[in-house]
C-alpha cells in the first residue's frame, strides 16, 4: 500500500469591514462583487424594514439586480430542509460558482446561509453582514456554518469562511434591549477568556453596551472582532486549542438552548453557560475563591432575567452535554479557567460536580 500525503490550503482570504453607517460595500471591494454573475440577499423574512433599507444601502443594486430570499425567523431557519430550499433556489434561479450569497442577520441566518453557500455547487462565495450585537462580535465571524439536528445546536456543518465580514454597528440601533442582552453574554465570556488588556477594554464599555449606546457598542464589536480573528487566523479549523478557548460557556450553553426548545436567546444561554463553568472551575480547584467572585461579577451588568422555559431535566441535559459535538469523545469536554485570561479544556467532569452546574447555571 501506497499512503500519499498533501499539505492542502483550503482557506480562502478572508476580509472584515468594521464601523458605522457604511455605505456601498462593493465600491470598496470591487474584486470581489465585479467578479460575481449573480447575486442573492439572504435574510430573516422576521427582519424589520430597517434592517432591508440598511441593507441595500450597503448594497445597491448595480448592473448584477438582486434575488431575495426569505428564511423562517430565528433558529427555524437551521434545518438541512431550509439549506436545501435555498439550494435548490439558487439553481432555480441560474446561479454558478461565481454567484455570491449576502447574508443579512442574527445568528441563525449567517450560520444557514453559510452552510448554504459551502455546499451549493462545492461552494460559493458568501459576504456575512451579522446585524445583531452577538452576530457582530462572534456568530458571524469565523465561518462556522451549521444547522441544529436532533433538538441539538450546530450538529452538521461546515468551516466555509465568508470572503467578506460587514459589520455596521448602526444595525445595532434599533435593537431591543434583549437582544443587547443576548449579546453582551457572549461579551463577557471574551472578557473572561481575553487578555488583560481586552477585558479592561470590554468592561469599560459593557453597561453602556447593554444599554444601547452607539460608541460603546462600536468599541465592543471592534474589540471583540479583532481577537476573534486573530485566534480564526491562527486555528481556522478548531484544530490546536486557539480557537477552542471562545467554546468557554457554550457546552451548558447549547444544553439548555436545547431544553428550552430554542427560546432561551443564545447570548444569555452562554452567560448561565459561563456561570456554570465558573463553578466547575472552583469546585475542581483550578480557580480560586477570589478569582471566582472577581469573574462571577463580570455577569452581574447583564441582570439575566430568571431562566423561565428552560426544562429541568438533569439526565436530559447529562445526554446533551455528552452528545455536544465538542466533547470530541470523551464522556464531556468543557473550557475552564484558571483565572481572568487563563482558559483550559478539561475532559470528564463527574456527573455530581455537573449537577451542580446546572442548578448553577439556571439560578
Ligand atoms: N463561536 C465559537 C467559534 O466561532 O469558534
Amino acid at each position: 500500500m501506497k499512503t500519499f500525503s498533501f499539505n492542502v490550503k483550503t482557506s480562502r482570504t478572508v476580509k472584515a469591514a468594521l464601523g458605522r453607517g457604511m455605505e456601498n460595500v462593493p465600491a470598496q471591494f470591487p474584486a470581489l462583487f465585479a467578479g460575481a454573475d449573480k447575486l442573492c440577499l439572504v435574510t430573516g423574512s422576521d427582519a424589520p424594514p430597517s434592517l432591508r433599507a440598511r441593507a441595500l444601502s450597503l448594497f445597491p443594486e448595480g448592473k448584477t439586480p438582486h434575488l431575495y430570499f426569505w428564511l423562517p425567523p430565528s433558529e427555524k431557519a437551521k434545518t438541512l430542509e431550509e439549506a436545501g430550499r435555498l439550494c435548490a433556489f439558487l439553481f432555480d434561479n441560474g446561479f454558478s460558482r461565481n454567484s455570491l450569497l449576502i447574508a443579512a442577520g442574527g445568528g441563525a441566518v449567517t450560520d444557514l446561509a453559510g452552510f448554504a453557500a459551502s455546499i451549493y455547487m462545492r461552494g460559493v462565495n458568501w459576504v456575512s453582514v451579522p446585524t445583531t450585537f452577538l452576530g457582530q462580535i462572534d456568530a458571524g465571524l469565523g465561518g462556522k456554518t451549521a444547522v441544529n439536528l436532533g433538538g441539538a445546536k450546530n450538529i452538521a456543518g461546515t468551516f466555509h469562511q465568508p470572503a467578506l465580514a460587514v459589520c455596521d454597528t448602526a444595525f445595532l440601533d434599533s435593537l431591543p434591549h434583549a437582544e443587547l442582552r443576548s449579546g453582551a453574554g457572549e461579551l463577557v465570556k471574551y472578557a473572561m477568556i481575553g487578555p488583560a488588556g481586552l477585558r479592561s477594554e470590554l468592561l469599560k464599555h459593557l453597561p453602556r453596551a447593554v444599554s444601547g449606546d452607539k460608541t460603546a457598542l462600536t468599541a465592543c464589536v471592534s474589540a471583540c472582532a479583532a481577537y476573534k480573528l486573530k485566534l480564526v487566523a491562527k486555528d481556522e479549523k478548531d484544530e490546536t486549542g486557539l480557537r477552542e478557548v471562545l467554546n468557554f460557556g457554550h457546552t451548558v450553553g447549547h444544553a439548555l438552548e436545547a431544553l428550552a426548545g430554542g427560546r432561551l436567546p443564545h447570548g444569555e444561554a452562554v452567560a448561565r453557560g459561563a456561570r456554570a463553568a465558573l463553578l466547575i472551575s472552583r469546585e475542581t480547584r483550578s480557580l480560586s475563591a477570589a478569582d471566582h467572585r472577581k469573574l462571577y461579577s463580570m455577569l452581574d451588568a447583564l441582570r439575566l432575567p430568571p431562566a423561565r422555559g428552560v426544562r429541568r431535566d438533569f439526565k436530559k441535559f447529562l445526554s446533551l452535554v455528552s452528545k455536544d459535538k465538542k466533547a470530541r469523545g470523551a464522556e464531556n469536554r468543557f473550557i475552564l479557567l484558571e483565572g481572568p485570561g487563563r482558559p483550559f479544556a478539561a475532559e470528564n467532569i463527574k456527573p455530581a460536580l455537573l449537577r451542580k452546574a446546572f442548578a448553577e447555571a439556571l439560578k
